[in-house]
């Protein structure tokens, strides 16, 4: 177990809000990622840390790619529920929100997002509990005015919490 002092000074560190997305044929599903980062300018790559029990992941290792929509400053909690806290094994969470289906077939969000990625998986790092996939960004996408969410508007405004299977859960 760290120190109060480390798990404070990890608290420092800056991320966003994401939701990454896959597929598995037709049927889709994504999670709320803050550990979420572009590695490399050139050709632009991008990172995303997924735990190996999520259904994301499966999809992700099936289909060898995901999306990447930023999530919005506005974007209500019950959407941030949706998406970080409910699993696509026991919810539809494509059902009622507005997406849009990349070229390899995975979505879009559509809803409370500013912009979007498709990514092309190029290597999947084994980090323990979470796999760090790495790949290409085949595109991006502006979808909506406004501003992204940051892991500080998120945690200091909304109060909100982090689950287990984050990369930053912080026991309390
Ligand atoms: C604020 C927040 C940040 C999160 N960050 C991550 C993350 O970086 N990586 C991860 O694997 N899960 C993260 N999660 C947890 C997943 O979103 C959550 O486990 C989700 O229910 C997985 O859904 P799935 O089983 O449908 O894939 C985060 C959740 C919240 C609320």
């Amino acid at each position: 177990m760290l120190d109060q002092q480390t798990l404070t000074a990890l608290f420092d560190v800056s991320y966003g809000l994401y939701i990454v997305s896959s597929h598995d044929g037709e049927k889709l599903n994504g999670q709320l990622t803050n550990t979420v980062f572009q590695v490399t300018a050139e050709p632009p790559r991008m990172a995303a840390a997924v735990n190996k029990q999520n259904l994301t992941h499966e999809y992700i290792t099936k289909s060898g790619c995901f999306t990447i929509s930023t999530l919005a400053q506005d974007a209500p909690m019950t959407f941030i529920g949706l998406f970080g806290f409910k699993s696509g094994r026991t919810v539809n969470k494509f059902e009622k929100v507005k997406y849009r289906l990349c070229g390899c077939g995975a979505p879009l969000v559509l809803d409370h997002t500013v912009s979007a990625f498709e990514i092309k998986v190029s290597q999947a790092v084994d980090m323990g509990s979470h796999t760090l996939f790495i790949g290409d960004v085949v595109c991006g996408h502006v979808l909506n005015p406004g501003k992204p969410m940051t892991y500080e508007y998120y945690h200091s405004v909304l109060k909100g919490k982090t689950p287990k299977n984050a990369t930053t859960f912080k026991p309390s």
